[in-house]
C-alpha cells in the first residue's frame, strides 16, 4: 500500500480555498480540494485536513454539510475562518455576529502551541470576517488573540484540531507560511513530494492531451497571461496550430494595441492578428451603468466577434478549440466554485464561456495558476521581462475603470467627524462576499502614511456602509458637500480623457524606481464633481497574486508630478487617492 501523502482541503466557498492548496504545494506537498460534503471514506490518501473559509454565516444560515466521520478519522484538522467557526459550532462553542468585524490587517498575539513553534509572538495577519467565535467549544483552548474580542485561534491538543479566525494562506499574514509549515510537517507528519518542475510537465501534458489533433483559436489581449499562454501553446502544438486574435475593444490604453502587436510580432508570434471592434463595443455599452451588466456585455461581445471571425475563416467545428489566458483569480472571483459568491464576473467567465467549458470547447492552460506563477513560467519560456513583468491590465479594459451613472441626485454626506461618504459605489470583497457600497473620504487629513495604514481598516471595520477609504489629493474639500454624481455613460470622449490621464499616471509610475513595488495602479474615472463633473481615483496597490492587496504609497514628488499634469488638463474636479486594502476593496472599482 502506498503511504498517505496529501493534504485534503474541504471547500466551503472561500475566495482563498485554492490559495490554500497552492501554499501547501509551495511547501512541497500534494494537496487536493474536495467539496465541503465529501464522504470521509474518499479521503484515503489524506494525512491532514484543512477546512476553508466561506461567504456563509453560521449565525444567519444553516451550517454547511460536513461528514461527521471526518472528525473520527484521527487526522489533524485546521479550520480557517468559516472552518474555524464551524469547528466551534460543531463541538458546542458559540459563534456570534457583532462588533468584532475585521477586514484587512490585524495584530495577532500567539501563545505556546505546536502550530506556533518558531512563530513570532506578535505579528500581522489578514482577517476577513463579520461573525466570530465568542465561546470556546469543550476540549479547546484559546491560543491567540487579536485587537478585537473574538477568539483568533484555538486548539484541541488531544485531537490535534486547530481553528484560526485569520487567513495564514494569504501573503499578507506575515507568519502564515510558518504556521502552515508546522501543521503540515510537524502535526500531520507529511514529507515533501511535489515541486514546480512537476507543475510545468503537468501543464504540457494537459495541453497535449486536451488539444489532441485540434487547433487553437487564442484570444490575445497582450497582457502577461495571454502572452505566456500563446508561448506555451506554440511550444507544445507548434506555430501553425495556434491562431492568435487580438480584439481591440476601443477601451485599451493609449496606443496599447499597436505596441502589443509590434512587440509580439518582434518576438516571433507571427500568427497574431488584430481586429478593431471599437464601434461595436461602444454601441453595446451605450447607456449602461450597472457594473455587472457592463462586464457581461463585454464578455459576450468578445464571444460574438470570435464566433463570427471563426465562421468567416472556416475555423469553427470540431477541429478548433477556443483558447484563453484565464488564471485562477478570474475563476474564483466569478463565483467559480459551489459555495463561492460572485465578486465580479470576469470577462472570460461569463455564463456562455462556462457552457463552452462544459462542452469541452475551451482550452485554458493557466487556469489553475496565479499571476506570479505565470510570470515564472513566462521567464522560463524565454519571454522578456518587458512582457512578463508588465503591470496587469483587465480584459474589459478602461470600460470598467470609467464609472457610469444613470444620474442620481445624491450628495456627499458626513458620516463622522472629518469623514464624508461619497455617493458613488464600488465593488468590494468582505468576509468572502461581494459588497457594492460607498467610499469614505478623509477630510482635513494630515496623518502620516503609517497612521493611514491603521485608520483605513479601522473605518471600514466600524462603518458597515462603506467599503473603501479615500484621501483628497486635488480639489477643494469645501465643495464636496455640493458635488454630485451626474448622468454619464461610456462614450468615446470620456474614454479619451481617461486614456490621457491613465497614460500620465502610468508613465510617471514606471519612470520612478521607488515605485518598483507597485504591482498595478488602475486610474479610475467617476462622473462626480461640481464644475467639470469628473473626478479621478488613483489606486496603486502592492500584491503577490491579487488575492490580497495593500494600498501602495506613491512617492511625494512623483505624486505631485501626476497631480500637476492632470490639473493642467482642466478637466477634473478632484483627484482621490484610494487607501483601501483587499479585503475590503477589490483592486478594480467595478
Ligand atoms: P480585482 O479587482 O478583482 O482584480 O481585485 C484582481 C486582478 O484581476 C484583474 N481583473 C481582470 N482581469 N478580466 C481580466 O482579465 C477581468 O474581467 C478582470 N477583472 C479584474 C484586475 O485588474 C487585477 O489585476
Amino acid at each position: 500500500m502506498t503511504e498517505k501523502n496529501e493534504v485534503a482541503i474541504l471547500d466551503f466557498g472561500s475566495q482563498y480555498t485554492h490559495l490554500i492548496a497552492r501554499r501547501v504545494r509551495e511547501l512541497g506537498v500534494i494537496s487536493h480540494i474536495y467539496p465541503n460534503d465529501v464522504s470521509a471514506s474518499k479521503l484515503k490518501n489524506t494525512k491532514g485536513i484543512i477546512l476553508s473559509g466561506g461567504p456563509r454565516s453560521l449565525v444567519r444560515d444553516p451550517r454547511l454539510e460536513i461528514d461527521k466521520k471526518i472528525f473520527e478519522l484521527g487526522l489533524p484538522i485546521l479550520g480557517l475562518c468559516y472552518g474555524h467557526q464551524l469547528l466551534a459550532d460543531f463541538f458546542g462553542g458559540k459563534v456570534e455576529s457583532g462588533q468584532a468585524r475585521e477586514y484587512g490587517l490585524a495584530n495577532l498575539k500567539v501563545s505556546d502551541a505546536p502550530i506556533f513553534e518558531g512563530v513570532k509572538k506578535n505579528s500581522q495577519v489578514w482577517m476577513s470576517h463579520g461573525d466570530h467565535v465568542s465561546k470556546l467549544p469543550k476540549g479547546f483552548t484559546q491560543i491567540a488573540g487579536s485587537n478585537s474580542e473574538s477568539i483568533a485561534a484555538m486548539y484541541n491538543a488531544e485531537k490535534k484540531f486547530y481553528g484560526f479566525q485569520f487567513h495564514p494562506e494569504v501573503a499578507h499574514s506575515q507568519e502564515g507560511k510558518k504556521m502552515l509549515n508546522n501543521f503540515i510537517f510537524n502535526i500531520c507528519n507529511l514529507k515533501k513530494n511535489w515541486d514546480t518542475a512537476s507543475m510545468m510537465m503537468e501543464i504540457d501534458n494537459e495541453i497535449f492531451k486536451q488539444a489532441d489533433n485540434k487547433n487553437v483559436f487564442l484570444l490575445v489581449s497582450g497582457g502577461v497571461d495571454s502572452a505566456v499562454c500563446f508561448a506555451l501553446l506554440e511550444k507544445v502544438l507548434g506555430k501553425k496550430r495556434v491562431y492568435g486574435l487580438h480584439i481591440d475593444s476601443g477601451t485599451m490604453r493609449l496606443d496599447e494595441t499597436k505596441k502589443i502587436s509590434e512587440a509580439l510580432h518582434k518576438l516571433g508570434f507571427k500568427n497574431l492578428h488584430v481586429y478593431n471592434a471599437e464601434k461595436e463595443f461602444l454601441a453595446a455599452l451605450k447607456n449602461i451603468s450597472e457594473p455587472e451588466q457592463k462586464r457581461k456585455i463585454i464578455g459576450n461581445l468578445f464571444l460574438d466577434i470570435t464566433d463570427r471571425i471563426m465562421k468567416e475563416k472556416k475555423m469553427s467545428g470540431d477541429n478548433w478549440l477556443l483558447g484563453q489566458g484565464t488564471i485562477y483569480p478570474d475563476t474564483i472571483e466569478s463565483g467559480g466554485t459551489k459555495n463561492a459568491d460572485v465578486i465580479k464576473t470576469h470577462h472570460n467567465r461569463v455564463p456562455r464561456v462556462q457552457q463552452m467549458i462544459a462542452d469541452g470547447k475551451i482550452i485554458e492552460p493557466l487556469k489553475e495558476l496565479y499571476k506570479d506563477e505565470v510570470r515564472k513560467i513566462g521567464l522560463k519560456l524565454g519571454l522578456p521581462a518587458s512582457i512578463v513583468m508588465r503591470h496587469p491590465f483587465p480584459g474589459p479594459g478602461l470600460a470598467i475603470r470609467c464609472l457610469c451613472s444613470d444620474g442620481s441626485d445624491e450628495l456627499a454626506s458626513e458620516i463622522a467627524l472629518n469623514i464624508m461618504k461619497l455617493p458613488v459605489k464600488s465593488v468590494g470583497v468582505q468576509g468572502d462576499e461581494r459588497s457594492y457600497s460607498n467610499p469614505a473620504v478623509l477630510l482635513n487629513n494630515k496623518q502620516s502614511w503609517t497612521k493611514l495604514r491603521a485608520i483605513s481598516p479601522a473605518i471600514t471595520n466600524t462603518h458597515k456602509e462603506v467599503n473603501r477609504v479615500l484621501l483628497t489629493v486635488l480639489g477643494d474639500e469645501k465643495n464636496l458637500g455640493k458635488s454630485k454624481l451626474t448622468k454619464a455613460y461610456l462614450t468615446k470622449d470620456r474614454l479619451e480623457l481617461l486614456r490621457k490621464i491613465d497614460a500620465i499616471v502610468d508613465e510617471a509610475i514606471l519612470a520612478d524606481k521607488k515605485c518598483n513595488k507597485i504591482w498595478q495602479c488602475p486610474t479610475v474615472m467617476i462622473p462626480f464633481g461640481f464644475k467639470n463633473k469628473e473626478s479621478i481615483v488613483l489606486r496603486p496597490v502592492e500584491s503577490e497574486e491579487a488575492m490580497t492587496v495593500s494600498f501602495a504609497q506613491i512617492p511625494e514628488n512623483t505624486l505631485n508630478k501626476i497631480i500637476k499634469k492632470i490639473k493642467a488638463l482642466n478637466a477634473v474636479d478632484y483627484i482621490f487617492y484610494d487607501l483601501t486594502n483587499k479585503p475590503p476593496g477589490t483592486i478594480e472599482w467595478e
